[in-house]
C-alpha cells in the first residue's frame, strides 16, 4: 500500500509532496524509486533542503559524487551560481562523455513566479511514437555527440577546439533496469549519425527531432519555492527559454557513476566556463 499519494502529470511524470527526506532503506524510498522509474520524472513539492540533504535525497536513486562539477547553484542573481540568462536548447547533460550523468535534480531555493520554467521531453515516449519503418531504419545506428562550444545554436563537430572530447553512443539505448528503449539524440550536441553522408544524417536527425519534440509531448515545470525535480538524464531531455525575468535560484545535484573530472580530466576549465554569465547551462 502506498504511504503517500502521487499525482500523474501530463503528458508524463509523477508528483508527490514530502515533508522530509526518507531513509534510503524505507518503504517510502521504495515507493519514490518506483514512481521515478515510471516515466523518469519525479516532482517533489514542499521540501527545503540544504545541498547535503539534497545529496542524501538523490542517493535514494543512485550514486552522487561530492564534486563542484556535478553539484552547484543555478542562479541568475547569486554570483557564486552557475547561470546565464540564455535560452537552452534541448539536451541531455554531458552526452559527449563516455558515461553521461544518470539523473539530474534541481531544487528551488528562491524562485519568482515570473521565472522561466524548465521543459522536459521523454525519450521512451519518443521511441514508442516512431513509425515502424523509422524504428527499423535506426536499428544499430550510432551518433556522434560533441562538447558544447557555442551557445546560441547547436554545436557541430566543426565548432570544436583542438583536444575537445566527442563520444559515440547508440541512437536507441535501453534502461538497464526496465529494458525499456529510448531515443538518445539531442538538438544541442548530437553532430551526426555515424556512417551516413552529411545531408542524409542531417535529415534523419531532423526527422527524429520532429518526433522527439512534437507538439503536446513536453512537460513544463513552472517553479515554486521548495520544488525538487528529479529526471532521468539519459531517457529525458530538458530545455529552457530566456531566464532574464524574475529571481531564479535552483540547487543542482547530479546522480552519476563517474564524475566529469574523472572522465575528462583535461577539461577542468569547464568549471570556470560554467561561472561565466554569458555561457552557463542549467
Ligand atoms: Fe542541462
Amino acid at each position: 500500500m502506498p504511504t503517500f499519494a502521487a499525482l500523474s502529470l501530463a503528458p508524463f511524470g509523477m508528483e508527490v509532496r514530502l515533508a522530509s527526506v526518507p531513509r534510503a532503506e524505507s518503504a517510502e524510498a521504495d515507493q519514490l524509486r518506483a514512481l521515478y522509474q515510471q516515466d523518469g520524472l519525479l516532482i517533489v513539492r514542499g521540501l527545503r533542503l540544504s545541498q547535503a540533504e539534497q545529496i542524501e535525497f538523490c542517493r535514494i536513486f543512485g550514486p552522487v559524487h561530492e564534486s563542484p562539477f556535478e553539484n552547484f547553484l543555478v542562479s541568475n542573481v547569486d554570483k557564486t551560481g552557475h547561470l546565464g540568462m540564455r535560452e537552452l536548447l534541448w539536451h541531455n547533460d554531458v552526452p559527449f562523455l563516455p558515461s553521461p550523468y544518470l539523473a539530474g535534480s534541481l531544487h528551488a531555493l528562491q524562485v519568482d513566479p515570473l521565472a522561466v520554467g524548465t521543459r522536459f521531453v521523454c525519450g521512451y515516449r519518443a521511441y514508442q511514437r516512431l513509425p515502424a519503418a523509422l524504428r527499423e531504419r535506426i536499428v544499430g545506428m550510432k551518433a556522434l555527440h560533441v562538447r558544447e562550444r557555442v551557445y546560441d545554436r547547436p554545436t557541430r563537430l566543426t565548432d570544436l577546439q583542438a583536444g575537445d572530447i566527442c563520444t559515440v553512443h547508440d541512437v536507441v539505448r535501453s534502461d538497464p533496469e526496465s529494458g525499456r528503449k529510448y531515443l538518445f539524440v539531442n538538438q544541442a550536441w548530437t553532430d551526426s549519425i555515424i556512417g551516413l553522408p552529411q545531408a542524409e544524417s542531417r535529415s534523419l536527425l531532423d526527422e527524429l527531432f520532429g518526433h522527439f519534440y512534437a507538439e503536446g509531448e513536453m512537460y513544463e515545470h513552472k517553479w515554486a519555492d521548495g520544488d525538487l525535480v528529479l529526471w532521468n538524464n539519459l531517457a529525458l531531455q530538458h530545455a529552457r527559454g530566456l531566464a532574464g525575468e524574475g529571481v531564479r535560484t535552483l540547487q543542482r545535484v547530479t546522480i552519476t557513476r563517474l564524475g566529469y573530472a574523472q572522465q575528462y580530466p583535461t577539461d577542468v576549465g569547464i568549471y570556470d566556463e560554467l561561472h561565466n554569465d554569458a555561457m552557463l547551462a542549467e
